[in-house]
């Protein structure tokens, strides 16, 4: 089955084509550089970008797997949650493209597809517990198949990675702020300043990050950086992020009985993340799964591999579904988006 995957859920634009599982073709096309300037991403200049770019890319990952329009059997787009004016380029593009060819579409969650790429890479049983941290999410889901999800934790505010950007920009550095702070983070002590574990004693799978954020800003309002140096302060914060997940998420794993967890989204590019949560996994018997980079943040090839999964199972969309921003505080099942 050859799959066009498209993901334009938030600032990049991205196209991939796969035979069943395996990539033929992808292309992510960043933004990173334009919301810089503003320190973070502005909706309407997104929208806009993705629209200059979509039938490049579009003809240059057919290009890439040696294949033409027609050789597409499957679109696979994300419907949200997302942006609603960067999702309707993708899922606009992907309703025209079916219509023209007369090939099915299926609309995939951004959130389930980050916690499938692993699949891109390795096969993993079912049953499992997925960690989705990027800058716009961050859950935890219960997968018992590839194609249902259950919430059973959300941020109750901020997500991870939109706590590492408004730390990098309240310290003046750019967007994004994760991988900045992981640089920063390496010449720093870690256990320099007591930043909070917020909610990581309560039994709800639920977290919270403005408020280790704002700890951050009221700490060096208050001490400059005089007790401790940036790269200090910085490494600390990033250690109260990192924990808060690993608790949270191995804890999760535990109560559901599960064996395995999977890590997805842009945050879990994070090195120490990655060393701490294995550690810790494995002294809990919990395998602890991340894909390589590349497959952490936003990708078209995850959401075209999720696709696959709902096309062999038959299970399709109609093309009027619509784009959605949001999702649902407690979802049960994915249905496709
Ligand atoms: O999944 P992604 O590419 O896009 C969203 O769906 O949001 O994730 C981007 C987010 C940003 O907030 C960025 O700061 C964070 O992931 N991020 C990181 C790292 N690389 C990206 N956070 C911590 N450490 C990193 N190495
Ligand atoms: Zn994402």
């Amino acid at each position: 089955m050859i799959i066009l995957g498209i993901d334009t859920s938030c600032d990049d634009t991205s196209f991939s084509i796969l035979k069943d599982r395996h990539v033929l073709s992808e292309l992510v096309s960043s933004q990173t550089e334009v919301h810089s300037l503003f320190g973070g991403v502005v909706p309407e200049i997104a929208s806009r970008r993705h629209l200059e770019v979509v039938d490049r890319l579009f003809l240059e990952v057919l290009r890439m797997a040696g294949l033409k329009e027609g050789d597409i059997e499957v679109v696979a787009v994300t419907a949200g949650p997302g942006l609603v004016g960067s999702l309707l380029v993708g899922l606009s593009f992907a309703k025209g493209l079916c219509c023209s060819l007369g090939i099915p579409l299926v609309c995939v969650n951004h959130v389930h597809a980050h916690a499938m790429s692993i699949f891109l890479e390795r096969d993993v049983e079912f049953p499992f517990v997925a960690l989705v941290a990027s800058g716009g999410h961050t859950v935890i889901l219960l997968l018992k198949d590839p194609l249902a999800f259950e919430v059973i934790g959300t941020t109750r505010d901020d997500a991870a990675g939109e706590a590492f950007d408004k730390a990098a920009k309240f310290f003046g550095l750019p967007y994004p702020g994760g991988t900045v702070i992981e640089e920063l983070a390496k010449e720093g002590m870690r256990d320099r300043v007591t930043f909070p574990r917020p909610m990581v004693e309560e039994r709800s799978h639920d977290m919270s990050f403005s408020g280790l954020k704002t700890a951050l800003i009221n700490y060096v309002k208050k001490n400059g950086l005089k007790e401790a140096s940036q790269p200090d302060i910085l490494a600390s914060f990033q250690e109260a992020i990192v924990e808060t997940l690993t608790t949270k998420t191995l804890r999760a794993a535990r109560d559901c009985g599960v064996g395995t967890v999977v890590v997805g989204g842009g945050v879990a590019a994070n090195k120490r993340l990655r060393e701490v949560m294995v550690e810790k996994g494995r002294a809990m018997e919990i395998e602890v799964l991340f894909p390589s980079k590349r497959y952490c943040l936003d990708n078209a090839s995850m959401v075209a591999l999720t696709g696959y999964f709902f096309a062999r199972a038959g299970r399709f969309s109609p093309l009027d579904a619509a784009a959605f921003s949001r999702m649902a505080v407690r979802t049960h099942g994915a249905k496709g988006a």
